[in-house]
């Protein structure tokens, strides 16, 4: 199933998170008939118009995508599971799960040191989900907020364990450190602004059908 060229006619706006969210979420909306034009991975343009004349797309840090669609500077927006769980943005609802850009949450500790007690230092970007991850396993955990580069805190005694994405395990194994548990799959999401669903209902319906029919067929 395409978007007919006729079915968006007021001006739509999709946020993408930019980088491998981007590349994934482009591939998908062109099996929905939806082509980004001028897209170059080099370019530093960050609007982009598509085939279908009143529907734009922008390209945006994955963490600030939420922060466009709730204010509704855009009404669309594509971005991480882990971003949405970690926002404090309320002003849009969760759509629809596109299964792009899959990879865990994970706890993870220096190898062979995986005897964690009571209370531990946990290095994350992401101190929310964390801090509740703990909080229901009954551990004390002090959360030191960072933001990259988290696989080095263990090494270098600034923390116990660290809570970060995990997709080959790479990065982890070329730092000394394991995974130990699971805090939640993650994958990206489509989401749309409260007040964009009520006001576009129609066209956003649609939007999410073809996509939808793209992600099943
Ligand atoms: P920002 O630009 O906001 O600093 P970032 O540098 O974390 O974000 P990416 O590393 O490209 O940007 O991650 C963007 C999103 O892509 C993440 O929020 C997550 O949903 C997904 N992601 C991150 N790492 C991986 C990975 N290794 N494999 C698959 N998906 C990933
Ligand atoms: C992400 C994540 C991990 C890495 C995991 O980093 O923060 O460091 O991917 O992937 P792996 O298990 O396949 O090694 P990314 O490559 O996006 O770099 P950055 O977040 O530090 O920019």
């Amino acid at each position: 199933m395409k978007l007919n060229k006729s079915t968006i006619s007021s001006n739509l706006t999709l946020a993408i998170a930019k980088g491998r969210i981007f590349e994934e979420a482009q591939g998908l909306l062109e099996r929905s008939g939806i082509k980004i034009l001028d897209y170059s991975s080099k370019s530093r343009k960050l609007t982009f118009e598509t085939n279908h004349k009143n529907l734009q797309v922008l390209v945006v840090r994955a963490g600030d995508v939420p922060t466009y669609v709730d204010h509704g500077a855009a009404d669309m927006g594509i971005t991480g599971k882990d971003v949405l769980l970690e926002t404090s943005a309320k002003n849009f609802y969760e759509i629809l799960d596109l299964g792009i850009s899959k990879c865990r949450m994970m706890v993870a500790c220096r190898q062979g040191h995986n005897n964690v007690g009571i209370t531990t230092r946990v290095a994350t970007k992401y101190p929310k989900v964390s801090k509740q991850y703990f909080l229901k396993k009954g551990v004390q955990a002090e959360i030191i907020k960072l933001s990259g580069s988290m696989e080095l805190a263990p090494t270098l005694g600034l923390a116990d364990q660290i809570v970060d994405l995990v997709d080959t395990g790479i990065t982890l194994r070329e730092n000394g450190l394991e995974a130990t548990d699971l805090v939640f799959d993650v994958s990206s999401y489509l989401i749309v602004n409260k007040s964009s669903m009520r006001i576009f209902r129609e066209k956003i319906q649609d939007f999410i059908r073809v996509l939808d029919s793209s992600l099943r067929g």
